[in-house]
C-alpha cells in the first residue's frame, strides 16, 4: 500500500520542481521582453511600476521554488538521514524545520529582489499587519504552541490508543502535526483534533507498549457455583488470541443482581488497539466453556414456590440416597446397616465452603463431625504464628471426630482448598449410632489416638498430647453416656 503513495509522491514532487524549474528560466529569459511589455501598456507612471510587478513575480516563483527545495531537505534529513540511524522525527519537528529554513530562503529571496524595503521596519512598525497577524493567527498559533507541549511532555505516541475529551473519540495515534492530532477510529474514521482542544481536553492514553486491561462481564443463575464459574471462565479467557500470557485473567464477583449473579472478568491484551475484536473474543470462549461445563447464563427471572410437596420429597430422598451412598464408603461407618447409614444420613446436614474457607478453627468448642462429600479440605496447624499443613483429606475422609468424641476444643484449623461440600453429623445421630455399634468406639479411638500423635509433632497445636487409644476408649464411652 505504502510503496505506490511514496513512488507517486516523489514523481509528483520531481514534475513539480521541473515545472517550477522551467518557470523561472523562462520568466529569467524573457523578463526584459515582458518589461517592456508592460511598460507599452501602463502608461508613463504607473504604481506600481513594471519593475516592482517583475521582481514579485520574481519573488512568488523563487518562493516556489524555495519551497520545494525545503522540502526536498527536509526528506533527505528526515526521511533518510533519521530512518538510517533509525530514529522517527516527530511531525511536528518536521513542520518546524520546513517553516524556518522556508522562512530563512524567503527574507534572502526578499532583500535580494527589493534591497531598498525595510523589512524590520515593515514587521515592527506596521501596527496594522500586527494586528491582522495576530487576528488571523490567533487559532494556528494556539495549535502550534500546544502541539509543541505536546511533543515536549510526550503523553502520547504514534500507536497508542487515545480516548480524547467529552464526546469520548477513541482511536489510534496516527500523527501529532503542528495543528492536530490525527487518530484512527476503530470505524477506520480519521478524526483530527486541534492540538488547542486537545490541551484543554482530559486525555485517556492506551500506551502501546503498556499491558492495558479490559473488562468484560457476564452472568450465571444462582445455582451455579462461583468456584465452579470463576475457574471455568479464567481457563477458556486465557487461550484466547490476543489476551497476554503475562498476568492470569481475574474472573471476579461484581453483584449478587436481580438476575442471576453478575461477574466481571479482567483480562490484558498484547495490542490495544483491537480491543473490540479481543472483547468479543472473551464472550464467545465464555459462551463455549459454559456450554461445556453445563453453567448457564442467567436472563430476567422471577422466583415462584409452587407447592410441589410430592415434588420436593422426591427430589430430597434423592439427595439422602446420596448421602447415604457416601457415608457407607467411610470406612468407620462400613460396619452400620443400611437402615443405620439411612437414618445417619437423614441427620446430616449439607454444607459447601469456598476455596480458602475456614470449615473449623482450631480452639472452638464443637459438637459435630464431617464427611468430606465433594472436593478437598486441609488440615492445619499453627507453627510460629504460620499454618503448616499436617494431612490434606479428600472425599469419603473424616474430621472434625476429636472435638466430637472427646469434648475437648478443635485440635486444629480445617480449611477448604477447593469449593467443598461437607456432610455435618451431630452429637446426638452419633450417640444413636454409638448405642447400635459400641465396636465402633473402639476403632474411632484408634484413628483419633493416631492423629493425636501426628499432631504431638507440630509446636504450637492445640492438641493435648497424652492420651492412648485405651484412655480415649473409655474418655469416649464417658463423654457419651455409654457403658464401660
Ligand atoms: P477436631 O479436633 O475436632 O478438629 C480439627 C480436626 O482436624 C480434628 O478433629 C481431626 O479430625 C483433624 N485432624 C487433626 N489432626 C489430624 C491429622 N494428623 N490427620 C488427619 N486429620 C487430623
Amino acid at each position: 500500500m505504502s510503496r505506490p503513495r511514496f513512488t507517486n509522491k516523489v514523481v509528483l514532487f520531481l514534475a513539480a520542481s521541473a515545472a517550477a524549474l522551467l518557470a523561472i528560466y523562462l520568466f529569467w529569459s524573457f523578463q526584459s521582453a515582458i518589461k517592456e511589455l508592460l511598460e507599452g501598456r501602463m502608461g508613463a507612471n504607473p504604481s506600481p511600476s513594471a519593475g516592482t510587478i517583475i521582481s514579485v513575480v520574481k519573488l512568488f516563483l523563487i518562493g516556489i521554488a524555495g519551497y520545494l527545495f525545503v522540502r526536498a531537505l527536509n526528506f533527505l534529513f528526515f526521511g533518510l538521514a533519521f530512518r538510517l540511524k533509525r530514529l522517527d522525527a516527530p511531525t511536528l519537528i518536521r513542520n518546524i524545520f520546513t517553516i524556518v529554513a522556508f522562512t530563512i530562503l524567503f527574507l534572502i529571496a526578499f532583500t535580494f529582489l527589493f534591497p531598498d524595503v525595510n523589512l524590520g521596519a515593515l514587521f515592527t512598525t506596521s501596527a496594522i499587519f500586527g494586528v491582522i497577524l495576530g487576528l488571523a493567527l490567533q487559532d494556528t498559533l494556539g495549535n502550534f504552541f500546544a502541539g509543541i507541549s505536546l511533543q515536549a511532555d510526550r503523553p502520547f505516541q504514534v500507536g497508542d490508543v487515545i480516548v480524547v475529551g467529552a464526546e469520548r473519540h477513541t482511536g489510534v495515534v496516527e500523527e501529532i502535526s503542528w495543528r492536530a492530532i490525527k487518530i484512527r477510529t476503530f470505524a477506520n474514521h480519521v478524526v483530527l483534533i486541534a492540538n488547542s482542544n486537545a490541551a484543554r481536553e482530559p486525555i485517556e492514553v492506551c500506551p502501546r507498549d503498556n499491558l492495558n486491561a479490559r473488562l468484560v462481564f457476564f452472568n450465571t443463575l444462582y445455582t451455579d457455583s462461583p468456584a465452579k464459574t470463576i475457574h471455568v471462565v479464567r481457563e477458556a479467557v486465557r487461550e484466547a488470541d490476543n489476551v497476554s500470557t503475562k498476568v492470569s485473567p481475574i474472573v471476579r464477583i461484581r453483584n449478587l443482581g436481580d438476575n442471576g449473579v453478575d461477574y466481571e472478568v479482567k483480562y490484558w491484551l498484547e495490542d490495544y488497539a483491537k480491543y473490540n475484536d479481543t472483547d468479543a473474543l472473551v464472550r464467545q470462549r465464555i459462551w463455549y466453556a459454559f456450554r461445556r461445563a453445563g453453567l448457564n447464563f442467567a436472563y430476567p427471572t422471577r422466583t415462584l414456590f409452587v407447592d410441589r410437596q410430592h415434588a420436593a420429597a422426591q427430589r430430597d430422598g434423592g439427595a439422602i440416597g446420596a448421602i447415604a451412598e457416601r457415608l457407607s464408603a467411610v470406612d468407620i461407618f462400613a460396619p452400620l446397616s443400611v437402615e443405620e447409614t439411612g437414618m445417619l444420613a437423614q441427620a446430616a446436614v449439607r454444607h459447601v465452603f469456598a476455596p480458602g474457607e475456614m470449615v473449623i478453627r482450631a480452639g472452638d468448642p464443637g459438637s459435630s463431625m464431617f464427611v468430606v462429600h465433594n472436593g478437598r479440605v486441609r488440615v492445619q496447624v499453627n507453627e510460629n504464628g504460620r499454618p503448616r499443613t499436617v494431612a490434606t483429606l479428600n472425599e469419603g475422609d473424616f474430621f472434625g471426630e476429636m472435638a466430637l468424641f472427646t469434648g475437648e476444643p478443635r485440635t486444629a484449623n480445617v480449611v477448604a482448598v477447593e469449593e467443598t461440600e461437607v456432610l455435618e453429623i451431630g452429637h446426638a445421630a452419633m450417640k444413636h449410632v454409638f448405642d447400635t455399634n459400641p465396636d465402633l468406639v473402639e476403632s474411632l479411638s484408634f484413628i483419633i489416638a493416631e492423629r493425636r500423635h501426628g499432631l504431638e509433632a507440630q509446636a504450637d497445636a492445640a492438641a493435648p498430647t497424652n492420651g492412648s487409644s485405651a484412655g480415649l476408649l473409655s474418655a469416649i464411652k464417658r463423654f457419651f453416656g455409654l457403658s464401660q
